[in-house]
């Protein structure tokens, strides 16, 4: 039986780590699951709705934080908060390590098994824990919504006694999980829209969705790895802001969300495309949160630059937590369930390629490769290989034959 604590997020996050469905079916698997009182308020989950399903209230989240034996969370704990969890104990949550190494040294000095949301690999098995794709999938949405909420325009066309409204004219830059909600939803609003981006399998993603796709042409393009896009040459982003520039000129709106792993956001929107777009245009730039795909981009503010409005929000799945709390608690419980062994115990095991992949350190050790090496340690052993199958003794081998004769 695994003690499970769920804290509140920090100020300003609406999001929960569990909802009232995931805590039902941890409790039923055994788990015992403590709430830190106000933990799903923003997300309009109730402390007596989690009660009600068999959940315990917790007001001091240190004494929860330090009986629980598995914490799931959203947001990169606190050093204060690592101070508090059991020594021993497993940790569930975004953890962006190369940036927060020394939230890695701490989770690892108290032996803390530290599964990142971030590091999840991208494979077909682990897709119903991807919470990067589920949040992406809802900011893209919800990208597409702010849009035409500052966009002084209507996005479909309309047809009336008193005249034909044209649609708009939406772009999107970067065709990831993102830029293919964002391209979804602003046709479901009855909107023009183009996409672009390096990969070239995107093309025919985009494509089916309905948006016309733009091709950088005569440049060679840089292909990366697992699927994901490599930073572009000089060269590159010359011919494609050039590309761009046409298209952004008869944009009513832009949703940028191009990002390259580790990297600063590369600009795609210049200062000079924002100059040539149509007073009250709006760019919607997903990517602030990496510095910005918009050379004009405030993160963490909308401004006003040139005549067209930017927002540069942080933070978009927090927007709709209903829905995000919702995908984000079914990813976390999906890998718990994983967890479980034969007897329905909690344990990690490596011979899940995906705790392989995510497990920041664990047992007092670091595990995850990148992270060692930032942190400037030796790389760990490979690990044995498995021992081959017993070889049959030869006289029972050779047995059948010597029936058969
Ligand atoms: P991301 O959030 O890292 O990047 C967003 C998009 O920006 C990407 O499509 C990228 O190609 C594009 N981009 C980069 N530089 C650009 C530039 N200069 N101009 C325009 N666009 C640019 O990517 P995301 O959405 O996380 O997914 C990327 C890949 O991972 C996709 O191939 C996707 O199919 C795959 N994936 C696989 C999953 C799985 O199998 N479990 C889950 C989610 C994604």
């Amino acid at each position: 039986m695994v003690a499970v604590f769920i804290p509140k997020e920090p100020e300003g996050e609406w999001r929960v780590a569990a909802t009232v469905d995931t805590v039902k079916r941890m409790i039923k698997t055994g788990a015992t699951v403590t709430i830190e009182s106000g933990a799903g308020k923003g997300a309009f989950i109730s402390d007596d709705e989690y009660k009600a399903v068999g959940a315990a209230i917790e007001a001091d989240r240190a004494k929860g934080l330090a009986d629980a034996e598995l914490v799931l969370q959203i947001n990169v704990p606190t050093q204060e908060q690592v101070g508090q969890m059991r020594e021993g104990g497993s940790l569930i949550s975004f953890l962006w390590s190369f940036e927060n190494l020394e939230v890695v040294k701490a989770l690892n000095a108290r032996k803390i098994s530290a599964f990142a949301m971030d590091a999840i690999p991208r494979t077909t098995r682990a897709q119903k824990d991807d919470a990067l794709s589920s949040q992406a999938n809802l900011a893209g949405y919800k990208a597409v919504i702010a849009a035409a909420w500052h966009m002084r325009k209507i996005a479909p066309m309309m047809m009336t006694p008193a005249g034909t409204i044209k649609p708009a004219r939406i772009v999107i830059i970067g065709v990831g999980v993102a830029g293919l909600q964002a391209i979804a939803t602003a046709k479901r609003l009855g909107a023009i829209v183009e996409a672009t981006d390096p990969r070239p399998e995107t093309k025919e993603q985009a494509e089916s969705l309905g948006a016309k796709f733009l091709v950088v042409e005569g440049v060679e393009v840089k292909q990366g790895t697992g699927g994901y896009a490599a930073e572009q040459s000089d060269e590159y982003k010359k011919a494609q802001a050039a590309m761009l520039a046409k298209a952004f000129a008869g944009a009513d709106a832009i949703i940028s969300t191009a990002l390259v792993p580790y990297k600063k956001a590369p600009i795609t929107i210049t200062e000079e495309h924002v100059k040539s777009m149509r007073a009250g245009s709006v760019v919607v730039d997903l990517a602030a949160e990496r510095g910005g795909n918009c050379a004009c981009t405030e993160p963490g503010k909308t401004v006003e630059k040139h005549g067209v409005t930017i927002v540069g929000d942080l933070n978009w799945p927090k927007t709709v937590s209903v829905n995000s709390s919702d995908m984000y608690a079914k990813n976390v419980l999906n890998i718990y369930l994983d967890a479980l062994n034969k007897e329905k115990k909690f344990e990690w095991t490596y011979k899940d390629d995906i705790v392989d992949g995510a497990m920041i350190c664990h047992q007092g050790e670091v595990h995850h490769p990148k992270v060692r090496e930032l942190l400037g340690l030796p790389p760990l052993p490979k690990p044995e290989p498995a021992p081959a199958p017993e070889a049959k003794p030869q006289a029972a081998a050779a047995a059948p034959a010597e029936a058969k004769k």
